[in-house]
């Protein structure tokens, strides 16, 4: 039995005043509930006051990012070990931003999320095709391809305990989901991949989906069989919002 998890990227967003008072907004707002794993990934700067105002509350904390090497001269950039040091327990990665702004590779993701397992961190690993891949018939081969980077050098035991955000690249921030169905299809189709290798991971895997989820739009999505939560952008910088789409999953 899968337990849903959603989880608000707050992307580069916020400051000291958004961190007190969002985070106060959603211990009002999500004081009792149940059946659903709750987590938000402040940006770097803010986590350890995020770790603060979350203490005592079920929302955990998460990150937006994590560098692929350990420790060193890498200017600018923050190691798992950091990330786990402030008590951030799932780490997203993979997501398109970091892939198109960045030029992040499927492989460098692939070693990301080796290094984070290594870590005792949660990866959240986002994949997704573009509208182009989309238009163009390709989404189910982007998703392996995206997937296949992790599972075909590490084994799908190494899904075992991780989260996964199918993020159409095209619904990101535009305002236009996926359709539950067009949604649950390639969720199903996620699932059935990593299946192939080894039914009881795949049966476990936490499967997100993001990519414009609302207070509207949540409900419809979370009662497909295959979608386990969000990972929400916009909709996560708004307490209200972000403890409805919570409450549509638990
Ligand atoms: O990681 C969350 C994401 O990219 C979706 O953003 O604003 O469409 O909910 P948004």
């Amino acid at each position: 039995m899968r337990h849903p998890l959603v989880m608000g990227n707050w992307k580069l967003n916020g400051s000291k005043t958004v961190v007190k008072e969002l985070i106060a907004g959603l211990r009002n707002e999500l004081s009792s509930v149940d059946g659903c794993g709750v987590a938000i990934a402040p940006p770097v700067m803010y986590l350890d006051q995020a770790k603060h105002a979350l203490s005592g509350s079920q929302i955990v904390l998460g990150a937006q990012n994590v560098d692929v090497n350990l420790s060193g001269a890498f200017t600018g950039e923050v190691s798992a070990d950091m990330l786990k040091d402030v008590g951030a327990q799932y780490i997203i990665i993979g997501h398109s931003e970091r892939r198109t702004y960045h030029k992040e590779s499927d492989e460098l993701i692939a070693k990301k999320f080796a290094l984070l397992k290594a870590a005792g961190l949660i990866p959240v690993l986002c994949i997704g095709e573009t509208e182009a891949e989309n238009e163009a018939g390709k989404t189910e081969e982007v998703c392996a391809r995206q997937i296949d980077a992790v599972l075909k050098t590490q084994g799908a035991e190494a899904f075992n305990g991780v989260v996964i955000a199918y993020e159409p690249v095209w619904a990101i921030g535009t305002g236009k989901s996926a359709t539950p169905a067009q949604a649950q299809a390639v969720h199903k189709f996620i699932r059935d991949h990593i299946a192939k290798e080894n039914h009881a991971v795949a049966a476990q895997v936490i499967l997100q989906y993001g990519g414009s989820v609302n207070d509207k739009n949540a409900a419809e999505l979370f009662a497909q069989p295959d979608i386990d939560g969000a990972l929400v952008g916009g909709a996560s910088l708004k307490a209200d919002a972000f403890a409805a789409i919570v409450k549509a999953a638990a």
